[in-house]
Formats: structure tokens, C-alpha cells, sequence
């Protein structure tokens, strides 16, 4: 049996101390990369080989390497989470490049996101924006009621599981060139608008996360569509639209 050839490639990869200080990018060579690897492995062998010289070990955001978490925020070659659509970058695997390329390796870019170090950007202003109203206050504790006491059409049902898939990566706001977060804050609203139990709260909810998101300083929305293409969980625009149309009717009764 013949051993399996590993990819030999040129890392350039930004490196930045903290938020404070200016970033450049540096560049790193890594050979026999397994195909089968995912691209979080090779940057832990990569960390392995620095760690080994005497060298600091690139810091880069992970957790559960499942596409779930949406903690590994990476931009490369230019794209929120890779060469690749509908997955989160612990899901993108090495066969997807080529022997001898370059990878340009990338933290999230917006004003909204800060630099904490190297590839780790500070995305609590999501944790934010869900403070302001992404929850129901109703008390679910005992008294537990059957799932189909209270009767949601299944369309409705559909679409609130749909935009609650959303798990909080931002790679819609890394990928828009406004910086817009609408896509996430639009999927977290739709996903309690659309239920009845959401709906008690609902106009203060977009109210308040509307002006969360704005005071984090993320852009506006210009429909170019990025966000939707780049998001690993398929959330799709309609929520951005129902959005602005629950924000609308909200403002309208705020009395
Ligand atoms: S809408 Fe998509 S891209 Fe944006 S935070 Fe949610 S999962 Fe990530
Ligand atoms: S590490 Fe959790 S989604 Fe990638």
C-alpha cells in the first residue's frame, strides 16, 4: 500500500497582538497535510510545529468542531468560513484545496466585531442585541403543557424552526460590506414572532433588539444578499423582511 501524499501549502496568516495594537500578516509553511483533515487540525498542527520551535502558537476561536457553537469565525481566501457553502469552518475539510496554494487566514472584519487576538474577534455584542429581547419572560418551569395544547400551523412551526437554526457564527455581518447584522437579529426575531408564545412580547422584542443592534454600531441592510449565501445554516432573507415588518408595525403602536 502506497502512503498517501499530504498537501504541502503556504499559510498567511494575520497575526495581531491585541485590540490595541496593529495586525500584519505572517506567513507560515506546513507540509503533509492529510486531505481528510479539517481545516481547524491543520492549524493545530500548525500551533503544534510553532509551539515545538519556541514560537507563539496562532490564537483561534473553537469549541464544539460540530457546527454548532459557531465560534470558529475564520475568513479565508475571502470568504466567511471557506471555500465551501453551508458549513461552519470546523466542518471545512483540506481536500477542498489544492496541493501548493496559498491560504490568506483572516479574523471577522467589522467595527462591531473587535480584534481580541490574532484570529479571535470579540462577538459578544450578539450576546447584547439577544439581551435586549431575544427571549420569552413566560415562566416554563412545572406545570409543563402538552405540546399540542396550544395548536401552531405547521408552516409557521416550519419557519420558526428554520430561523431558529441560526447559531449566532456572524459570518452574515464578516461577509456584508456594510457590516449589517440584520440576517441574525432578523432570524432571532422571526423565530419567536412566528409562535404564539413569542408574540406577547413581540413588539417590545423588535423594538429593543432593533436598537441594540444599532447601538453595537452594525451596519444597515442594503439587500445585496451576501449574508444569505455565506450563512452556514441556510438562513434565508425573508427574515430580514419580516423583520423590518414586525419593527414597522411596532413602531407604529408604540404609543
Ligand atoms: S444568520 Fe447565519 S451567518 Fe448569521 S449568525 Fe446566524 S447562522 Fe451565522
Ligand atoms: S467550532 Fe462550533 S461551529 Fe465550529
Amino acid at each position: 500500500m502506497s502512503a498517501k501524499k499530504g498537501l504541502h501549502l503556504t499559510l498567511k496568516i494575520w497575526r495581531q497582538k491585541n485590540t490595541k495594537t496593529k495586525g500584519q500578516f505572517e506567513t507560515y509553511k506546513i507540509s503533509d497535510v492529510s486531505t481528510d483533515s479539517s481545516f481547524l487540525e491543520m492549524l493545530d498542527i500548525l500551533n503544534e510545529n510553532l509551539i515545538n520551535d519556541g514560537k507563539e502558537p496562532i490564537a483561534f476561536d473553537h469549541d464544539c468542531r460540530e457546527g454548532i457553537c459557531g465560534m470558529c469565525s475564520l475568513y479565508i481566501n475571502g470568504r466567511a468560513h471557506g471555500p465551501d457553502t453551508g458549513i461552519t469552518t470546523c466542518q471545512l475539510h483540506m481536500r477542498m484545496f489544492k496541493d501548493g496554494e496559498t491560504i490568506v487566514i483572516e479574523p471577522w472584519r467589522s467595527a462591531a466585531f473587535p480584534v481580541i487576538k490574532d484570529l479571535m474577534v470579540d462577538r459578544s455584542a450578539f450576546d447584547r442585541v439577544m439581551a435586549a429581547g431575544g427571549f420569552i419572560s413566560v415562566n416554563t418551569s412545572g406545570n409543563t403543557l402538552d405540546a399540542n395544547a396550544i395548536p401552531v400551523p405547521k408552516e409557521d412551526a416550519d419557519k420558526a424552526m428554520d430561523a431558529a437554526a441560526c447559531i449566532g457564527c456572524g459570518a452574515c455581518v464578516a461577509t456584508c460590506k456594510n457590516g449589517s447584522a440584520m440576517l441574525f437579529v432578523g432570524a432571532k426575531v422571526s423565530q419567536y414572532a412566528l409562535l404564539p408564545q413569542g408574540r406577547v412580547e413581540a413588539t417590545r422584542r423588535v423594538l429593543n433588539m432593533v436598537k441594540a443592534m444599532d447601538d453595537e454600531g452594525f451596519g444597515n441592510c442594503s439587500n445585496t444578499g451576501a449574508c444569505e449565501v455565506e450563512c452556514p445554516k441556510g438562513i434565508s432573507l425573508e427574515n430580514i423582511a419580516r423583520m423590518n415588518r414586525e419593527y414597522m408595525a411596532a413602531y407604529a403602536d408604540r404609543g
